[in-house]
């Protein structure tokens, strides 16, 4: 029980809560004259079995007792409340419930959760409460369980319907797994997104346009398409499948373009799709370079004050994380944005988007004056990367393609 539990100050290296936010509060060069909007961020950090691609803070769950939901909750209690004076007063527009594979919570933990979280900040009316669910984790009750206990939107993760493709994945689940899911999401929630990755092991384009065609069948309100990308440190990274190779990538991402839009998805994103109203609230906030409070293991915060934007990083491993963070200490890094990386920082999010951002935005959320941006922004125009009039900037098409030759216009 959470009562039992002493909660002590947060400490960064045996600092305070209250020293922090003195550091926090202290004069500095930058000036924002507002905050902005606040999101929260709950990671839960185990998975059935880890996918061979995945770089996230994602653990198998090994414990015979299965994963240690009690004493997780209490964890994310004590974090809570611990960061508290960071967001004091201010109210929370989003949440997303992360992993790894939240669906492995019951419902009743997160019912809890969500109470817990409630009892502790204020939401706005309309708070966008968003989970992730893996197929392989699906029973009909429990996704009726987690619509009780307040999430409004599901994020299925199915990256394709093809039963070779899931395997060659590693995947837990298959494609009728995945169907059913759908099916539940689609009946249970206000709104949901599909996660679908392309360019996998061997695809052709006619196994592409395969997947899309049945993932379009579903009608979603929001698909989130990513290009399979092979991190460092993953099991594919060691062992590289065969890939389809850029100019097969590209005409997928044509089709991919064309077969959404046919269909009456807006790319509003680099990888994001929606319908009108359907749009991801908490994502949109980290494109916009708004403020999130990151708890849960190896879960990261980026929070602006008056005169600084700090950027917070929780301990990464789960055992470790729950012992610092029962015990008030479970931030393992904070630093400052340094000055001269906000307007990269911003540009990293904000291009990421079709509509590009407002310029009066940039000055709000960087607290940094719009001359900073001059030299670049003429560049970026003179590549044909960007459109701009005297109120906003736009990626192009070809800006878009090329995202991170522009992006790298703005670092220092
Ligand atoms: C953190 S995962 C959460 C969903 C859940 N764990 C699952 O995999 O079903 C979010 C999404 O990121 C995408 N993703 C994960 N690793 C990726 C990679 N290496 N390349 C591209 N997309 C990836 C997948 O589409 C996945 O659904
Ligand atoms: S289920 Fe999702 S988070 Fe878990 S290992 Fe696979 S991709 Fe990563």
């Amino acid at each position: 029980m959470a009562a039992d539990i002493p909660i002590t100050p947060q400490a960064v290296a045996g600092e305070s809560a209250a020293e922090a936010m003195a550091r926090y509060m202290r004069p500095g060069t930058l000036s924002l004259a507002a905050l902005p909007p606040l999101s929260l961020y709950v990671h839960l950090p185990w998975c059935l079995k880890k996918c061979p691609y995945c770089d996230f803070n994602s653990h198998e769950q090994k414990e015979k007792g299965g994963v240690p939901e009690a004493r997780y909750l209490d964890a994310l209690r004590c974090d809570l409340e611990a960061a508290l004076p960071f967001v004091w007063g201010r109210r929370v527009h989003s949440i997303f419930i992360g992993g790894g594979t939240p669906s492995l919570f019951s419902p009743q933990s997160i019912d809890q959760l969500i109470t817990d979280v409630r009892a502790r900040l204020p939401l706005e009316p309309a708070c966008e409460i968003t989970l992730e669910a893996n197929p392989g984790t699906f029973e009909r009750e429990r996704f009726r369980g987690y619509r009780a206990a307040g999430v409004t939107r599901l994020s299925v993760g199915v990256q394709s319907f093809d039963d070779a493709k899931l395997e060659a994945l590693g995947r837990v689940h298959d494609a009728a797994q995945a169907r059913a899911a759908l099916d539940e999401a689609r009946v249970a929630f206000d709104t949901f997104n599909l996660d679908l990755m392309y360019a996998l092991p061997g695809q052709t384009l006619a196994e592409l346009e395969s997947d899309l065609q049945q993932a379009l069948a579903f009608a979603p309100p929001h698909l989130s398409i990513y290009h399979l990308t092979i991190e460092p440190n993953t099991l594919f990274a060691k062992h590289p499948p065969p890939l389809p190779d850029d100019d097969l990538a590209s005409d997928m991402l044509d089709l991919i373009a064309e077969r959404t839009a046919a269909t009456g998805l807006e790319r509003y994103e680099v990888s994001a799709f929606a319908r009108p109203g359907h749009r991801c609230v908490h994502n949109l906030n980290y494109w916009q370079f708004g403020d999130y409070l990151g708890i849960g293991a190896g879960a990261h915060s980026k929070l602006s004050f008056p005169h600084r934007v700090v950027r917070q990083i929780r301990y990464r491993d789960p055992a470790k994380y729950m012992a610092q963070a029962l015990s008030g200490a479970a931030i393992a890094q904070d630093e400052e944005v340094a000055r001269d990386q906000l307007p990269f920082e911003f540009m990293l999010n904000a291009l990421r988007l079709k509509e590009g951002f407002e310029l009066a935005r940039f000055t709000e959320r960087t607290g940094l004056p719009l001359t900073v941006l001059q030299d670049a922004l003429a560049t970026a125009e003179a590549r044909g990367l960007i459109e701009r009039d005297l109120r906003w900037v736009r990626p192009t098409a070809r800006g878009l393609d090329f995202l991170s030759d522009l992006q790298s216009l703005f670092l220092k």
